[in-house]
């Protein structure tokens, strides 16, 4: 065996989640961004006589991205959950343990960008949790919005990490590694 089930489900749904995560920035900002979407409105409601200020337009914008922004908050709970799960399974699941003075260089640089998206993923959960709850946690809007100047550029992480590991787990599979990606669904090595 060498991911055990417990590690496989972990997988499964933190690729969603974070995929899914990823999937509300982006909406955030193209086809939901206020910016763009309220200029708009304005336009096209300037074309059938309606005349509204630049502010009115920002809140009718906004209003149409809140719905797909819950997503955000939502997955973000499921993050934090998947990270609490995955330090259980840490302690818990000796599953695929192995000891890194053994492994290539390669597996070395491998095994480094984990550790460095697990470090990503404590700080987006912690992070994005007291954006969230700035208010209960007495937090003034401004250091509220410093925070969340930091969520937003440690994100760019996950845009490089996403894409790579999927081409790396691919070309790893096509090379020397055959049956790795079907390893990561049925458990067996
Ligand atoms: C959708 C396509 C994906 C495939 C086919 C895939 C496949 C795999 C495979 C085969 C491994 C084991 C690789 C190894 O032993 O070095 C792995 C590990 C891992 N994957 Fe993915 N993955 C995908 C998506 C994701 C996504 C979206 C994330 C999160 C952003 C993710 C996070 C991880 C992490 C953190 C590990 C390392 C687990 C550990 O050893 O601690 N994967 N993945
Ligand atoms: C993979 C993990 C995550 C990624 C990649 C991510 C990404 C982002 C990005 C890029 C922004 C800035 C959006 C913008 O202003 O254009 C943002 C804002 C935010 N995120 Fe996250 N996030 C993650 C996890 C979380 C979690 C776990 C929570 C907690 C529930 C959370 C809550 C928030 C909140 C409250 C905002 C501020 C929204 C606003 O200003 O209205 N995020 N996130």
């Amino acid at each position: 065996m060498k991911y055990s089930l417990p590690f496989r489900i972990w997988h499964w749904l933190n690729a969603f989640v974070v995929l899914g995560l990823l999937a509300t920035v982006f909406l955030r900002k193209t086809f939901l961004s206020w910016r763009t979407n309220s200029e708009l409105l304005m336009q096209k409601l300037a074309e059938i006589d309606i005349e509204i200020s630049a502010q009115q337009a920002k809140v009718l914008a906004k209003a149409i991205r809140a719905g797909m922004w819950e997503w955000h908050i939502l997955l973000g709970y499921s993050l934090a959950f998947l990270v609490i799960y995955r330090v259980a399974l840490f302690f818990l699941d000796s599953s695929q343990k192995e000891s890194f003075t053994s492994l290539t260089l390669h597996k070395k640089a491998v095994k480094l960008s984990y550790y460095l998206f697990y470090a990503v993923t404590l700080f987006m959960s912690v992070s994005g949790l007291v954006i969230h709850f700035y208010e209960a946690l007495s937090l003034s809007k401004e250091s509220a919005h410093d925070i969340k100047e930091v969520h937003e550029l440690v994100y760019n992480f996950l845009l490089i990490f996403v894409p790579l590991h999927i081409t790396g787990v691919v070309i790893a599979e096509n090379r020397d590694e055959k049956g790795l990606i079907s390893s990561m669904v049925n458990g067996r090595s």
